[in-house]
């Protein structure tokens, strides 16, 4: 079992209660599918954790944008944190409430910023000084007040990646303790702003807790001080077991740190690849074998153009055959390359993989986050499309569909 929703079931992956194989006959490879069952599961289990703070969850959109995800995390009951203002058309489009969106990000637009007010959404995350003079003239002009969560760089190293760290100093992520708490001291000079949050996300895919306890203290100390401030946003970076047997922090580890320490505070959550990441997979076909250098390659429909984490962080995924080779069939070590132009095209460097052939179907688990959103046209390659399972575990349908070559070059002259 690769999580509740995808499992081998007689001798083949299945989502829910459907064999992955059906689905890649019918709309062919590479695919992204998601399970929502395992998605709401998954919010569900992170709305257990923190009831004692009656901690409110905005899905992060960026993990995985799809209008269908959305909607269902939505109708389940959680806001959106967005980083766009083309995250919160998605947002909107799929039901969310304005005033359950969060509009976060380290270098919004006027527009964005303008959008975001006239909209009505719920919170504006600030990180720049700079930030609220153009938030408060949008705010001014169009004759509304803004709720302003600021975000902290709380100066602290999370047990993570260095590139999905983002609360050290050096980072460009947030405001130093000073920066914030001068704008704190001068909302006065903010009159269509609202100072009342402080917001913290100190990275992705968190090791411990540590950093997190860390950094939720220093905004606390600053959030005594100013009476205003009411809500403490610990943004995202729940992690998810993107290799087998890794031992990480569950939500519960965080709840169980974060609830004596948050409790007369409004508390928001932005979780993104915990809710999402384990709900999809990424199937693809194998094209080719390649025996050279001493390397044995596996050359596959699908590259760094559908999943881009290995190539961007050196991510893994565990890659698994999508019908159960035969008990007795050696695993070989592999290169397991895609067909992008790129020598980082490169999914796997000597995985062992039981014997694969042309024509075999292979699918990328964990593979719901930061997947789809983060595919591009590079090589002028269609996106692959979104198959959502739906919570009865037994329908599904294309929620996006496959782009065409015709799609490549709309709008083109
Ligand atoms: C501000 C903010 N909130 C939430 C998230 C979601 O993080 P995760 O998907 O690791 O939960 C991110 C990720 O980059 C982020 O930058």
């Amino acid at each position: 079992m690769f999580s509740k929703s995808f499992r081998y079931y007689k001798g083949e992956l299945y989502c829910d209660s459907l064999p992955v194989r059906d689905i890649v006959r019918a709309v062919g490879t590479p695919v992204y599918i998601y399970s929502l069952r395992q998605a709401l599961a998954n919010l569900q289990r992170l709305q257990n954790a923190f009831t004692d703070l009656g901690a409110h969850i905005h899905y992060s959109a960026k993990a995985n944008g799809n209008l269908s995800v959305l909607r269902a995390l939505i109708e389940a009951g959680a806001g959106i944190d967005c980083v766009s203002g083309g995250e919160i058309f998605r947002a909107l489009q799929a039901g969310a409430q304005p005033s359950q969106v969060v509009l976060a990000g380290v270098g919004k637009t006027p527009d964005e910023l303008r959008l975001a007010v006239e909209q009505g959404v719920g919170w504006v995350n600030v990180e720049n000084v700079a930030e609220c003079a153009v938030l408060d003239q949008a705010a001014g002009a169009l004759g509304r007040v803004q709720r302003v969560a600021l975000r902290l760089n709380p100066d602290v190293s999370a047990s993570t990646h260095r590139y999905i760290a983002t609360g050290h100093g050096g980072a460009k992520f947030g405001l130093a303790e000073n920066a914030l708490r001068q704008l704190l001291d001068r909302q006065a000079d903010y009159p269509s702003l609202r100072f009342e949050g402080i917001h913290i996300h100190i990275g992705s895919q968190l090791g411990d807790t540590t950093a997190t306890a860390q950094a939720a203290k220093a905004a606390l100390t600053i959030a005594r001080a100013y009476p205003d401030i009411r809500m403490i946003d610990i943004g995202g970076g729940f992690p998810v077991a993107y290799e087998p047997g890794r031992v990480l922090p569950e939500p519960e580890d965080f709840a169980r740190i974060l609830t004596p320490l948050l409790q007369s505070f409004e508390v928001i959550l932005e979780p993104g690849r915990s809710i999402i990441a384990d709900a999809g997979v990424l199937v693809s076909t194998v094209l080719y074998r390649k025996e050279q250098g001493g390397r044995s390659f596996v050359i596959l429909d699908t590259g760094m153009t559908e999943l881009l984490r290995p190539a961007l962080y050196e991510a893994h995924h565990e890659i698994v055959p999508v019908i159960v080779p035969p008990d007795d069939a050696p695993r070989e070590a592999v290169e397991i390359v895609g067909p992008v132009c790129e020598t980082t095209d490169a999914l796997a460097h000597g995985r062992l993989l039981s014997p694969v052939a042309p024509g075999d179907y292979v699918a990328f688990l964990t593979a719901g986050a930061y997947g789809a959103v983060m595919a591009s046209n590079y090589n002028a390659r269609p996106r692959p499309p979104e198959i959502v399972v739906a919570p009865d575990g037994h329908t599904w349908r294309v929620a996006r569909p496959r782009e065409t070559w015709d799609d490549l070059i709309r709008g083109e002259t």
